[in-house]
């Protein structure tokens, strides 16, 4: 901000760093103060068959809209899977479909041996009994009735003290998504169906659930745009496109690389073609321009988050920094101080870095 402040070009960018600055300040303790989670594994209950869910040219949808058209999809035990795609395309559909609460319209979708499943999404969160309080709703999911155990579930997701007798109707949305994640760690079948989990949590709860599922020994399937949950914990990815699966044997670094392949060797046969190409396929080409560049536009914003971060957290570094070298009681402690005034010069100087980047990511 006061690099940047003075120039007309770079005001703006200058000011709306001020305001995350802000914000960001606003909320650097709550995080700090939420962080004391208790670790709680999933615990897998006895493993599932070879192959938990099965789909044959299965079609399905709602009344006459049909969403997922002739699907072959085999699932194996311990996969984690990612299903990625863009809005609308039918991502929660599939899940919903494996999770048996929709039945296919044709074809068939085939439940392996011992295939305990847990559904996450929408719909659950909505089906919670207002009036339980908290504690109740997990006793009733549990797997052990142990007081312990039902409250280190609910502790795992920052329910603690007294507000495990509060009555759900009282939990805003993302509590209620803490609540429902926190039953199904009670009871974790072999099976997770996890339709856009980290929507609506806050970055420590985010943190234990991506912990508890990295060490889950069963089959995780789950929807979100969340680049860190995804390129942490998928070893699969199933893109969604509207009718149509396509299904990665990778991580999202291996996706992102084959996707990038793809869309250039598709620019390249645009330019190619372009004199003579016919206004359909113009059509496709300018539709397959628009997604990769609302993508784009997504990935830069959201490497911006990143970085904002990065940069809140190096600036917070210096001010710990700051702190020691201002402090009357170290006026004497020449190594310290030295220490100190070492660190942050290097922590500057990684900020500058930092800095330049998020200049040159908005322009
Ligand atoms: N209950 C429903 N009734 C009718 N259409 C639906 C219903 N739920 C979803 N759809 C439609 O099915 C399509 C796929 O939806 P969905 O699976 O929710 O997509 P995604 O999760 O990928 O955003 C969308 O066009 C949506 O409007
Ligand atoms: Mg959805």
């Amino acid at each position: 901000m006061e690099r940047f402040g003075a120039k007309a070009t770079k005001a703006a960018q200058a000011h709306s760093k001020a305001k995350m600055a802000e914000s960001l300040k606003a909320e650097l303790p709550v995080i700090e103060a939420e962080h004391k989670t208790v670790s709680f594994k999933f615990t897998c209950s006895r493993e599932s068959g070879a192959a938990p869910l099965v789909l044959k040219r299965c079609s399905a949808g709602y009344g006459e809209r049909v969403v997922l058209s002739n699907i072959d999809l085999e699932i194996h035990r311990g996969d984690k899977v990612a299903i990625v795609g863009p809005n609308g395309a039918g991502k929660s559909t599939l899940l919903k479909l494996l999770a048996g609460m929709i039945k296919p319209v044709s074809g068939e979708m085939i439940l392996g041996h011992n295939a305990e499943l847990r559904y996450f999404g929408q719909h659950q969160l909505e089906q919670l009994d207002g009036e339980a309080t908290l504690y109740d709703t997990v006793a009733a999911h549990s797997a052990s009735s142990d007081r312990t155990y039902i409250r280190n579930a609910l502790g795992a997701f920052l329910f603690s003290g007294s507000a495990v007798d509060k009555k759900v109707k009282t939990l805003s949305g993302g509590e209620k998504s803490r609540l429902a994640l926190a039953t199904i760690l009670a009871s974790p079948g072999n099976v997770l169906l996890l339709d856009e989990p980290t929507n609506h949590l806050d970055i420590a709860s985010i943190e234990t659930l991506s912990e508890s599922m990295a060490s889950y020994a069963g089959t995780i399937l789950f929807v979100s745009h969340d680049e860190y949950f995804i390129s942490r914990l998928a070893a699969r990815i199933i893109e969604v496109r509207p009718m149509r699966l396509r299904d990665f044997p990778g991580n999202l670094a291996d996706y992102r690389y084959y996707v990038d392949k793809l869309f250039k060797e598709q620019d390249e046969a645009v330019t190619n073609k372009k004199s003579k190409s016919t206004p359909s396929a113009n059509a496709v080409d300018e539709k397959e321009t628009r997604i990769r560049e609302r993508e784009e536009k997504k990935k830069r914003d959201r490497e911006t988050s990143k970085l904002e971060l990065e940069i809140a957290k190096k600036e917070a570094l210096i001010a710990e920094q700051e702190s020691i070298l201002n402090d009357p009681e170290n006026a004497l402690k020449y190594e310290s101080l030295h220490a100190a005034s070492e660190a942050i010069g290097a922590l500057k100087k990684e900020l500058d870095e930092l800095m330049e980047k998020w200049v040159e990511l908005g322009q």
